[in-house]
């Protein structure tokens, strides 16, 4: 499974660019480092999803990470804030992040747990300045927390590299107008939601089992405070409306991206709606796989009548999809992102210019590519 995931990031070469050298605030897409690395993992293609091309293009100029002087960064001392440890895709990104940073920086890498809870990871970050680490790499409990710890960071003259959880665009145009040594590093989780909804447009009825016209789902969102867990809401069902499917939301519940939750929801709505349900949408692959094991208990068969999707492309969840017990993922680069989150970290120990936000692209997994990959 992890050649599968290799030749996945390596269709996900889509990091072309970054920083301006400017430093001017404007959005890039992903980190040559990035590319490297996965073609260090793999010999791979070239291919690019549209929306890279859009976003690269968008972007204008290119300049390579790599060829920028991060040798001051070499040593650095990291605090790692997670927003908790009990997540399944945290887990592979916070792994992943650790030893690219001790690998690539030779760095001092601390990382905690804020167990969910806000007000702790707040004392952590305080406990990470008073030690005082070279640069702090954050995955917030809550976004809506980000003011508040950047302004800790400026005090304390310590950069700050927000990972995942996106904050919202004014407090992202707050450093730059204040001068704050601020950046967010993830994806642009309206890009998954659609990814979800073409998954469901590319199957044979288009999500329309019953042929009344009309798509009747369950959607089991994540932690709804969370931007992702909102746009992977909106977008995946927006796609099925753009692609012209009407739709009939029956069920919509908070799952908190945990497999446990995932599959109490999907039991639920199941023996609430029957076969009127035809498509469950997850907002992540946790779930996705609770909902899977609901669906089977329940006596559904997916591809014959009904549809499952999720996003992450745990290596799980790849494997289901490769055998067809669930219909479709998309992965979110956790080597991508958090490769470029060290490589941003370093720039800013460095003393270099950075943009204030760097997105890495999804990529789409459905039965054809994921056996594909599976037969490299
Ligand atoms: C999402 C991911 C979820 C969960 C969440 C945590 O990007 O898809 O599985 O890890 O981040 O904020």
């Amino acid at each position: 499974m992890k050649k599968i995931l290799a030749f996945m990031l390596s269709l996900a070469m889509v990091l072309s660019l970054a920083a301006c050298s400017s430093g001017t605030g404007t959005e890039t897409t992903a980190a040559p480092e990035t590319t490297a690395a996965a073609e260090e993992t793999t010999a791979a293609a070239e291919e690019t999803t549209a929306a890279a091309e859009e976003t690269t293009a968008a972007a204008g100029e290119t300049e390579a990470t790599g060829d920028v002087d991060t040798s001051a960064a070499q040593g650095m001392t990291v605090g790692v804030c997670i927003y908790k440890f009990d997540d399944n895709f945290m887990t592979l990104y916070r792994q992943e992040l650790q030893s690219y940073l001790e690998s690539e920086y030779g760095a001092n890498v601390t990382i905690v747990d804020g167990k969910g809870d806000q007000a702790e990871q707040t004392n952590q970050v305080q406990n990470f300045i008073t030690q005082g680490v070279d640069v702090l790499i954050l995955n917030l409990v809550q976004a809506s927390s980000t003011e508040v710890v950047a302004n800790m960071c400026k005090e304390a003259g310590i950069p700050a590299v927000f990972i995942n959880r996106e904050p919202d665009e004014a407090e992202i145009q707050r450093w730059t107008d204040e001068g704050i040594a601020a950046t967010y590093v993830g994806a642009d989780a309206r890009q998954s939601g659609t990814f979800q909804g073409e998954i469901i447009l590319e199957t044979e009825n288009k999500g329309d089992f019953n042929g009344d016209g009309v798509v009747s789902y369950a959607m089991i969102m994540g932690d709804p405070e969370n931007i992702d867990a909102q746009y992977r809401t909106e977008y995946s069902i927006k796609a099925l409306e753009d692609g012209g499917m009407k739709v009939e939301k029956l069920f919509e519940q908070r799952g908190d991206w945990d497999q446990t939750k995932g599959q109490e929801l999907a039991a639920n709505a199941l023996t609430q709606y029957g076969d009127k349900l035809e498509v469950i949408f997850c907002n992540n692959d946790a779930m996705a796989n609770g909902a899977k094991v609901a669906i089977e208990a329940a006596g559904r068969v997916v591809g014959e009548d009904i549809y499952l999707v999720g996003v992450d492309a745990l290596d799980e969840t790849v494997g289901y999809v490769a055998e067809g017990t669930v219909t479709g993922t998309v992965l979110n680069d956790h080597v991508g992102q958090s490769h470029t989150a060290a490589d941003v970290a370093a720039q800013m120990v460095s003393g270099q210019p950075v943009e204030t936000k760097y997105t890495v692209d999804y990529v789409k997994v459905t039965q054809d590519t994921a056996s594909e990959m599976a037969a490299e």
